[in-house]
């Protein structure tokens, strides 16, 4: 579904990417891992359309994301949702407004019951009560938010989400909801995952395949279940020593 090919990316004298590759297929969720700096984000931004790769090809559903109908057909189909949902709303918006917004774009205009219904639902997928619909970011917890940022991505009935680090604002018990959520929403809509996360406790449990990148490059990528008990890159190893527990560490090197 999305093909990624020898992406690189420069910001100045610095190389940021180094030919990464990797491929997101259809309703899958894949796990994009490495340390802070590494370059996940960057990847992201160029997934979006939001910044602009130096080299490699980037194709959505077969076709090159560089043609502007492929650009724009994606621009409706991969949806995401960052780190910090506080900064990612507007803080003068309603709830009603926030997600009208994408609904505006996206979806022919429609009578205002009509309307009403559809926020409401989109409330519901995200496990949200539509009486907080004149509400405004501020009134809502940061868990809230972020169950919100997941609203808006879906409402344009996205067949990918990008989701970079979307639990690392959240406290433990609100992280639980919201993975709890993402794995309905995946198993009721079929939609596939871009997960980019440095914690691979995490990209271990929800992802099928995960792929490391360490300073730019893409080191190892795999089965989730079998990089996990037995990677074979020393980066990778070294990163799973720091975070989980035996018997992920069995495997070091003597
Ligand atoms: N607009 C920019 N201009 C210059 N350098 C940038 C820019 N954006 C990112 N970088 C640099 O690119 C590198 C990778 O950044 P990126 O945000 O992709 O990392 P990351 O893996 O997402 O890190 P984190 O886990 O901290 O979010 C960093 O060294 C960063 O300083
Ligand atoms: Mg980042």
């Amino acid at each position: 579904m999305l093909t990624i090919e020898r992406l690189s990316k420069s910001y100045g004298k610095q190389q940021i990417l180094c030919e990464v590759s990797f491929k997101v297929g259809a309703g899958e969720i894949v796990g994009l891992v490495g340390q802070s700096g590494s370059g996940k984000s960057t990847i992201a931004k160029c997934i979006l359309g939001l910044e602009r790769p130096d080299a490699g090809q980037m194709s959505w559903r077969g076709r090159s994301l560089a043609e502007r109908t492929v650009r724009r057909t994606a621009s409706r189909e991969i949806q995401a949702v960052f780190q910090d949902p506080r900064s990612s709303l507007n803080p003068r918006w309603t709830v009603r407004q926030l997600l009208s917004e994408p609904l505006d774009n996206w979806t022919p205009s429609e009578e205002g019951s009509a309307r009403g219904a559809r926020l409401t639902a989109l409330l519901d997928r995200v496990t949200l009560s539509g009486n907080l619909l004149d509400r405004y970011p501020h009134e809502l917890s940061t868990g809230q938010c972020q169950r919100l940022c997941v609203a808006r991505a879906l409402a344009p009935d996205p067949a990918l989400l990008v989701l970079d680090e979307p639990l690392s604002a959240l406290d433990v018990s609100v992280q639980a909801r919201l993975i709890e959520l993402l794995m309905e929403l995946h198993r009721s809509a079929g939609i596939g995952y871009l997960l980019i996360t440095h914690d691979f406790a995490v990209a271990g449990d929800l992802c099928e395949k995960i792929v490391v990148l360490n300073e730019g490059r893409v080191v190892e990528t795999g089965h989730a279940a079998s990089i996990l008990v037995h990677p074979t890159h020393t980066y990778t190893q070294g990163l799973l020593r720091d975070v989980l527990p035996p018997p992920y560490t069995q495997h070091e090197p003597k």
